[in-house]
């Protein structure tokens, strides 16, 4: 028996999103803009669906715009809104996911760091916007430490300036309450394979009103914004797991799974943005002088699944940049780990790996 603790690369289906998919894929074939049955028993699913992840993040269906991904989601946004202006400044993170990231590179970019605990200063996010600044990029939760940055401190400034704030929520939906109104932002992008759904949909909230170039053309799908015939069995199983993720019950075991888990770890160790909010799910936990990869290794071959850095940056030797961007040395970034629970993770699994934990880090640490 695995045990899978890397939740936030991705997740298991769960069972009824499995069911929902397999019969979509059966038996919805419809292309969702035809106007007999078939077509219509798809329309119906997608916009079930639409409802669904909207519900989640507290929006109106029809602000919502299928994608194929977080990345797609943040990539559309963020090429969007610049598409509509000559050289301009942006502000973001130097926590960003690559999706973001990758998308601003070589632009006008001011980055602003977090502290050691990887929040960023909502202050600091304020100053470093000048007059000609459009858009601003900031994730809700970090894909490697789970910390929260306050987006919706940001917001109501970039509101009353009249600048794009983007926010990456693929972390944070499903994990903590958050709806779009309170939130601030002008776009949120969302993944479904983070909740439980599968790997290639997602979804950008886009604020009513709001003239966004869009990122695919052609046909008229998706209110002009995202041209291409629906994946609508993809959907239905984004909207199911979207439903599912509500459960505050669910977060709230989870959370104590990963408090009493954080609670037992073996030795000296330090739990990174334990000092500030986070999502439930994640523990991000550096054991100083230990070689972070063997005990991934060493985990991987007693049957347990986690991450050092994120799952982009794994398979590559270097450091994380988020850990470096908290002011952790190079050292300190390759002896952290990265435990991230879902809803199907039991107290007995935390208990294996805490008791593997008590051999394998004292044998990783360097002397
Ligand atoms: C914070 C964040 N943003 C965006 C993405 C990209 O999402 P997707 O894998 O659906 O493209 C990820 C996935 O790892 C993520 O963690």
């Amino acid at each position: 028996m695995r045990i899978y603790l890397d939740n936030n690369a991705t997740t298991p289906l769960h069972p009824e999103v499995l069911e929902t998919l397999g019969a979509a894929l059966r038996d919805v074939y419809g292309n969702a803009s035809s106007i007999h049955n078939e077509g219509q028993a798809a329309r119906r699913l997608i916009e079930e669906a639409r409802e669904s992840v909207a519900r989640l993040i507290g929006a109106a269906a029809r602000d919502l715009v299928f994608t194929s991904g977080g990345t797609e989601s943040n990539n559309a946004a963020l090429y969007g809104v610049l598409a509509a202006s000559e050289r301009p400044h942006i502000v973001t993170t130097s926590i960003e996911h690559p999706s973001v990231a990758e998308a601003l590179r070589g632009r006008d970019v001011t980055s602003v760091a977090p502290s050691r605990s990887g929040r960023v200063d909502a202050a600091a996010v304020v100053a470093a916007i000048r007059p000609e600044t459009k858009l601003v990029a900031m994730m809700l939760a970090n894909n490697e430490t789970g910390v929260l940055q306050p987006v919706a401190e940001v917001a109501w400034v970039c509101r009353e300036r009249g600048i794009h704030l983007h926010c990456d929520a693929v972390q944070a939906a499903g994990r903590i309450d958050f709806d779009v109104e309170s939130l601030g932002a002008d776009t949120v992008a969302l993944s479904a394979h983070k909740l439980h759904a599968p790997k290639g949909i997602g979804a950008l909230w886009v604020r009513r009103g709001l003239s966004l170039a869009p990122h695919l053309v052609g046909g008229a799908q998706e209110r002009r914004r995202r041209a291409g015939t629906e994946n609508v069995p993809l959907a239905a199983a984004f909207g199911v797991a979207a439903n599912r993720a509500r459960d505050q019950g669910v977060r709230e075991q989870i959370r104590t799974l990963r408090d009493d888990f954080e609670s037992r770890l073996p030795g000296t160790h330090v739990v990174n943005g334990a000092d500030v909010p986070r999502v439930p799910n994640t523990s991000n936990v550096t054991f100083p002088n230990a070689d972070g990869e063997g005990i991934v290794i060493a985990l991987d071959l007693a049957g347990v699944a986690v991450s050092t850095g994120s799952a982009c940056s794994s398979g590559r030797v270097e450091p994380s940049s988020v850990l470096l961007a908290m002011g952790l040395t190079p050292s300190e970034a390759k002896s952290t780990i990265r435990f991230s629970l879902s809803r199907f993770t039991t107290a007995a699994e935390i208990d294996v790996v805490v008791g593997l934990l008590e051999t394998i880090v004292p044998r990783a640490v360097r002397s």
